[in-house]
């Protein structure tokens, strides 16, 4: 469902005095339908930055990622704002750390917006939303509510039941139990099974052993390459 070949990606802080970040360098990683791949690596490491690469929010310096999109591939590194805006619709999912707040916009409509934006008829959406909410314990006295003033927790919660609105081909998971209890992180755990057995490409970053052995098939380490070369550089650097 996706394959990334090459991938580079640093930055340049114009701000302070153009200093560059290099954060990962020649990454390649194929996703199959059906499979969880869990992103690995100490913090700033660049799993987020992979994770946002892979949902076009960021740019590559280099390579390609190929993803199949209404059977058709299409490289988000080169594909125009409006494919880009197509494949969110329809083909990629992302459930961001944080929820992105609206002001005065209720739950439930934060979490109905997806499945309406892809043609979901409204009805059926909420149908969803209500359920989904429920697995993840936000209590209904809630729904009406914009998220701004919910706890950490109840706001994940909140982005994740958005997340699984739309049954994405492609799934992108960033941290999504960082801060819920055993009870929920069970809940998510079995959302992403479910993604999985309907054939959805699910890429995560999960800090908890528990969920990692409960969903991941397979652990991709991000950044090894970048450190490997930073040793290589002083070496020579003292060698020299
Ligand atoms: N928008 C950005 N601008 C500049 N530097 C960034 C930006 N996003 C991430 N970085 C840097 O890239 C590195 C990797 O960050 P990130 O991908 O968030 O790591 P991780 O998710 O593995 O903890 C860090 O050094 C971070 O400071
Ligand atoms: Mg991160």
């Amino acid at each position: 469902m996706v394959h990334v070949k090459g991938l580079s990606k640093g930055f340049t802080l114009h701000t302070q005095g153009g200093a560059a970040i290099d954060v990962f360098d020649d990454i390649s990683l194929e996703v199959w339908a059906g499979e969880c791949i869990c992103l690995h690596g100490s913090s700033g490491a660049g799993k987020s930055t992979l994770l946002r690469s892979l949902y076009a929010n960021y740019k590559p310096d280099a390579g390609h990622i190929v993803v199949q999109h209404g059977g058709e591939p299409i490289d988000l590194v080169s594909a125009e704002p409006w494919e880009v805006v197509e494949v969110r619709r329809r083909t990629i999912g992302y459930v961001s750390q944080f929820l992105r707040v609206i002001p005065r916009v209720s739950t439930l409509d934060i979490v109905t917006e997806p499945a309406i934006a892809s043609g979901v008829p409204s009805e059926t959406a909420y149908a969803s939303a209500r359920i989904l909410l429920s697995r993840l314990r936000i209590p209904d006295r809630l729904w009406s509510l914009a998220p701004a003033t919910f706890s950490g927790g109840e706001q994940q919660r909140v982005n994740i039941a958005r997340g699984f609105m739309v049954d994405y081909p492609v799934l992108l998971l960033d941290e999504p139990t960082a801060s819920l209890d055993a009870a929920n992180r069970q809940s998510v755990i079995e959302l992403i099974n479910e993604a999985k057995a309907r054939g959805a490409a699910v890429v995560g970053i999960f800090h908890d052993e528990e969920v990692r052995e409960a969903v991941a098939n397979r652990l991709f380490e991000v950044g090894r390459p970048a450190v490997r070369k930073c040793r290589c550089n002083s070496a020579t650097e003292a060698a020299a």
